[in-house]
């Protein structure tokens, strides 16, 4: 195998780009992500690939839950904010306001049009990240007029 064609046939992937979230008692875990997806529709599965030494990985691993906040195309700023270690203060994270979900008590950045929150039914540890399959037990839309960010269009890329 060609490395560099493997690494822009990969790259050819369409995703979106969101905030994954967590929470396990007093400690909360956020990281942007774009390996994500839909895998089933009863029960309603996600599947969402988290790097093994990332602080929301150990999070999600502990407590089985988690929580997607999907972005609008004009929030690639607050993106930005969750490719680092997640600092609470008061009722921000990262410097952006959250809420609990309501089932699992994952954070919400409130700004965010779309989320749902999920609790871990599989976990296939393989490579440098993990597959957690997660079943939707909660979603909300707050604002459906918006269009979700997409990574394409921030110019930036995670895979190959
Ligand atoms: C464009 C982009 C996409 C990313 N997608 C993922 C992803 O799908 N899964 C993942 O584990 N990390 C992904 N990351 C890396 C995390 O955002 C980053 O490691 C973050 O600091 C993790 O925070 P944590 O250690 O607090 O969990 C991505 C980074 C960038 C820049």
């Amino acid at each position: 195998m060609d490395p560099q064609e493997k690494k822009v046939a990969l790259r050819s992937l369409q995703y979106g780009l969101q905030i994954l979230t967590s929470i396990d008692g007093e400690e909360l875990a956020a990281a942007g992500v774009n390996w994500l997806s839909q895998a089933s529709f009863e029960p309603p599965l996600v599947m969402i690939s988290v790097k093994s030494d990332n602080d929301s990985h150990a999070v999600i691993k502990r407590s089985g839950v988690l929580a997607i906040n999907v972005l609008a195309e004009d929030q690639l700023e607050i993106a930005k904010a969750f490719f680092r270690t997640t600092v609470v203060d008061g009722a921000t994270l990262n410097g952006y306001r959250y809420e609990p979900a309501p089932e699992t008590g994952c954070p919400l950045i409130v700004e965010a049009p779309y989320w749902f929150e999920a609790r871990v039914t599989d976990t296939i540890e393989r490579g440098d990240h993990t597959v957690f399959v997660a079943e939707v037990v909660g979603a909300g839309v707050r604002d459906e007029s918006r269009t979700p960010l997409l990574l394409r269009a921030t110019g930036m890329n995670y895979g190959g």
